[in-house]
């Protein structure tokens, strides 16, 4: 248990300016300059995110992500949305700005609870020093230990039971290592818990998204929700221009195909969607090969539609030539 007479040192409070790039809908905000919020005053950590200044955030996901952080009130939180979406990038650039350090992990259907916990391991203490057996704390021991955020993402994708291992410590009951000795951890109280998850933990209904499982309900009940769903055009929009702002004539139209093929998506017509992560990855490709006379069908075909179906691939094809007029022929080979 950290010693509470440290911990004043060990907090910070950061002014809202510390979040520049907050939109609210279409429009920049400015964050109330009253705001006080809650982070750590060591910037040098190695397991704080790296922080991308051009990352944008949306006024409601921040408000609620920045709630539960201060005060969870004994809650985790599980973020759901589509994929690509910006629901771990939300939290790893909130958590640099505020020096929070983040033990990730992503979860799959062969994830066990030990590989949360820890286990011992032969490591040798200097090059070329003889091994010894030595216990590695895994990364929710450490974010206990220390007060870090535990991200765990794809969370659906794990089995249930493994998951239920989970449930004492969003009690805010301590972890006990029976391998290390029975050695007893308490939360520090920094430490978080937020998953991610493309479903709601209720399954996915659909099909859309491979290897969801359901999860258990007592384990769901331990969380609260926050959905991040695609950004607004016009936002997106913004998105690109500061990554790639050489692209900003056909930028529009990229976002407006995005938006046609996640529609067309969300209505089981076809089985590829377009992410703000892919949407970025066309317009960096689409860029790089500008010089070309089809540079933007080249960067569409190595971000998307080469791991599609070929009649997939054919419809969202027509579909550029609507949405992109005149700018798709000249900047295509068709
Ligand atoms: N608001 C944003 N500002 C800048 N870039 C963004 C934003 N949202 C998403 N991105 C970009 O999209 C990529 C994907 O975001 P992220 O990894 O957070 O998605 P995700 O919702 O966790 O996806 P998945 O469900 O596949 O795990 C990020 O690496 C980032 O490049
Ligand atoms: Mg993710």
């Amino acid at each position: 248990m950290p010693d509470p007479s440290n911990l004043q040192s060990e907090f910070k409070y950061f002014s809202a300016e510390v979040f520049t790039n907050v939109y609210d809908g279409v429009n920049q905000i400015k964050m109330p300059k009253s705001l006080m919020i809650l982070g750590f005053s060591n910037d040098k950590d190695a397991a704080i995110p790296v922080r991308h200044d051009n990352y944008i955030f949306r006024r409601e996901v921040l408000r609620d992500l920045l709630a539960f952080l201060r005060k969870p009130n004994g809650d985790a939180l599980f973020i759901t949305g589509p994929t690509g979406s910006g629901k771990t990038s939300v939290v790893n650039e909130v958590c640099a700005r505020l020096n929070w350090p983040v033990q990730l992990l992503t979860l799959n259907n062969r994830f066990e609870f030990n590989q949360l916990t820890g286990h011992f391991t032969y490591s040798s203490q200097k090059e070329g020093g003889a091994p010894e057996m030595t216990f590695q704390y895994g990364p929710l021991a450490k974010a206990m230990k220390y007060g870090h955020v535990l991200v765990l993402n794809e969370i659906d994708l794990a089995d249930a039971g493994e998951l239920a291992g989970l449930n004492d410590v969003l009690e805010g009951r301590p972890l006990v290592l029976a391998d290390n000795a029975g050695e007893i951890i308490h939360p520090h109280p920094l430490f978080r818990v937020v998953a991610t998850a493309n479903s709601c933990g209720n399954g996915d209904g659909t099909g859309r998204y491979m290897g969801v499982q359901q999860l258990n309900l007592a384990f769901l009940d331990r969380f609260r929700f926050l959905e991040v769903g695609y950004q607004s055009p016009d936002v997106e929009e913004t998105l690109l221009e500061k990554t790639v702002p050489a692209m900003k004539p056909v930028l529009a139209s990229m976002v407006r195909l995005a938006n046609e093929i996640r529609t067309l998506f969300s209505e089981g017509r076809i089985s590829l969607t377009m992410s703000t992560r892919t949407l970025l990855r066309w317009a960096q490709i689409s860029n790089d090969f500008r010089n070309s006379p089809n540079a933007l069908e080249y960067g569409l075909q190595r971000s998307l539609l080469i791991r599609s179906e070929p009649e997939e691939a054919r419809a969202v094809l027509n579909l550029c030539e609507t949405v992109f007029g005149d700018a798709w022929t000249k900047n295509s080979s068709n």
